[in-house]
């Protein structure tokens, strides 16, 4: 969430999507598909290790501890440790937590809903990615909201091809967000990514069709919508990371690092099991 450290305004959001210099952007080739098509699938991995893990009792350290061992056992790193002074392998959103909730001794319950995001360096290359869990029975409109999120992100990735733009996506995103009534925030955005975690350019989840950046063969980045039952108000806690809806209404994710190809795009991080969106079992 690349530039979401700076918490944008509403006007910031639609002049970024205006303003990206292309020249920022670079262009992959077939060197680069290969990296991200093995640090996404690793990242990718470790969430389909991490779901029958997210069950009521577990502590969200526990998950984070897991994620560690599993990536250092394959010879990759956490690319959050040391990042910007975080210290943790994951991200696990609980609720109304928007994004960067920091793992710690919570324990999950039965009805919560949670983002687990990761990212992954594999021979240099970064693998980003999130899912939302369901822990036991949860709410019909918490299992909405989910279902929402997940069709705004793959709705986002159908929009990203050759001579489209980021306008078209984030339009793709919004137009069906705001149609299920639910909102989309403003105050984060997906990012280029590849040799460099957070990179140009940033990937607004609104917009306009036609406006912004336009699409080519080799970019690459994520799209990762965070989508709010409530108002698209956040927060950042005073602990420097845990945005939160200002009304506390609940938030979900989903996140996908993506490369335009000649004729779409390629979701580098898919699962090799099928565990993309919930139910997992
Ligand atoms: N994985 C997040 C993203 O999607 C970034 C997390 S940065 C951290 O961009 F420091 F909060 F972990
Ligand atoms: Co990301
Ligand atoms: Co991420």
């Amino acid at each position: 969430m690349a530039y979401g450290f700076v918490i944008m305004s509403y006007i910031d959001v639609l002049d970024i999507e205006e303003a990206e210099p292309t020249s920022a952007i670079k262009l992959h080739g077939p060197e680069g598909f290969a990296g991200m098509r093995k640090a996404g699938r690793l990242a990718a991995e470790v969430l389909d290790m991490l779901a029958p893990h997210v069950v009521p009792g577990v502590t969200t350290i526990e998950l984070d501890r897991l994620a560690y061992d599993f990536v250092k056992a394959r010879g990759a790193v956490p690319a959050t440790i040391f990042y910007r002074g975080y210290s943790h392998s994951l991200c696990i959103s609980v609720n109304h937590v928007v994004c960067h909730g920091i793992p710690g001794s919570r324990k999950l319950q039965a009805g919560d809903i949670a983002n687990i995001d990761v990212t992954v360096v594999v021979d240099g290359w970064h693998g980003d990615t999130s899912r939302m869990f369901t822990v036991g029975d949860v709410g019909v409109k918490a299992k909405r909201l989910v279902d929402v999120t997940y069709e705004c992100l793959m709705r986002g990735i159908a929009a990203a091809k050759p001579g489209a733009t980021l306008g078209d996506v984030g339009h793709a995103i919004q137009s069906y967000a705001e149609a299920q009534r639910c909102s989309v925030v403003r105050d984060f955005c997906g990012h280029g990514l590849g040799r460099v975690f957070h990179d140009a350019p940033n990937v607004v989840h609104v917009g306009r069709p036609g406006r912004g950046v336009v699409l080519k063969p080799g970019m690459f980045f994520t799209i990762e919508p965070m989508i709010n039952l409530g108002r698209a108000d956040v927060k950042v806690l005073d602990d420097g990371w845990t945005a939160v809806t200002r009304d506390r209404s609940l938030s979900a994710q989903f996140e996908h690092s993506v490369g335009i190809t000649e004729d779409g795009c390629e979701i580098f991080t898919a699962s090799p099991t099928g565990l993309d969106r919930p139910p997992y079992f």
